[in-house]
């Protein structure tokens, strides 16, 4: 893997209290880079920057408090970057959730589709003229082996409420609103590559895996959810998996490569639905709609 430094690029990775993120950033931090940190745990996300800048004595490193599902957070976080920072080369959209409790966003959407794909998306957005002023650029969509585990999307039915039956409380519809919300990233990752072709700004996706050890599954419930808490231990290493999102982000090898999906350094295929041209076209003027672009 060749990787180049980092210095005077400035980068952007949401879900960086814990997890994947949080290890990204510190690897991002080695390389010298700006790095704007962000999560919807303040505390625990601050808690995170100061042990990145003493660990790796890069203190040029900021934390932003936001939920990502928010759209109305999004706007002031996005707004914060454009004054603040006259140049974003690297976009991490990586931030996520699984969560069997049925729970709309402030905004009205699924809390699965609105955490993955809807507020990256808007974020995405608001960003792309700054990442092509400083282009090249590399946005990177932190997706899921998981969107290949159901079907095409459910135009009748994007609130997800179907999957969770009459009840609230579902491990079912977490795995539906997961599936559905990465697939809707995968699609959007080919589409806006697509729409970026010769602006020097790359879209890529990327699967760091299943079950690498995280505690995202916490909040799963019965057999399942015990299962992961016990059989944690056992589970994938994040720093592997956290070596796609360096190699995306810094490595020359990869500087022109777009609209590809990505797991352990090499590119594979992604479900069948998520190459369906008039799906991509769909969801992203559904998309437009949703968050008021
Ligand atoms: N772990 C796996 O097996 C696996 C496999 C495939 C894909 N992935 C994907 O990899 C990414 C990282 O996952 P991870 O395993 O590192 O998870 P993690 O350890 O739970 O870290 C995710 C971070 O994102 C934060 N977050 C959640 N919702 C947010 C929101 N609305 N706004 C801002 N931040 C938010 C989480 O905060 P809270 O803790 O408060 O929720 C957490 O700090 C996710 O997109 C996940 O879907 C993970």
């Amino acid at each position: 893997m060749v990787e180049r430094t980092l210095r005077d690029k400035t980068c952007l990775i949401t879900g960086t209290a814990r997890g994947m993120g949080r290890i990204a950033a510190r690897e991002l931090a080695k390389l010298g880079a700006r790095l704007i940190l962000v999560d919807i745990k303040g505390q625990e996300g601050r808690e995170a920057r100061d042990e990145i800048v003493e660990l790796t004595g890069n203190d040029q490193l900021e934390f932003l408090h936001c939920d990502i599902s928010s759209f109305s957070q999004v706007r002031s976080l996005a707004n914060h970057v454009l004054e603040r920072y006259d140049r974003l080369h690297v976009l991490i959209n990586n931030a996520g959730v699984v969560n069997p409790v049925y729970r709309l966003s402030e905004d009205g959407f699924e809390q699965h589709m609105a955490v993955h794909h809807l507020g990256h998306f808007l974020l995405t957005r608001l960003l792309l003229d700054r990442m092509k002023e400083s282009a090249p650029a590399r946005v990177v969509m932190i997706s899921s082996d998981g969107h290949k585990a159901g079907g095409p999307l459910d135009w009748d039915d994007m609130e997800i409420r179907k999957p969770w039956g009459r009840g609230l409380i579902s491990n079912r519809g977490a795995f539906a609103g997961y599936q559905k919300s990465k697939l809707a990233m995968t699609l959007i990752t080919y589409e806006m590559a697509r729409r970026l072709e010769g602006s020097g700004v790359t879209v890529n996706a990327v699967s760091p895996g299943y079950f690498v050890k995280t505690t995202v599954y916490d909040n799963m419930r019965g057999l399942f959810g015990l299962g992961c808490k016990l059989l944690r231990p056992f589970f994938n290493d994040p720093e592997r998996s956290v070596k796609t999102y360096v190699y995306l982000a810094a490595s020359s090898m990869v500087e022109k490569e777009s609209g590809k999906y990505w797991e352990h350094l090499a590119t594979k295929e992604s479900s069948a639905a998520s190459y369906d041209r008039s799906e991509m076209k769909r969801l992203w003027d559904w998309s437009e709609r949703a968050v008021g672009l």
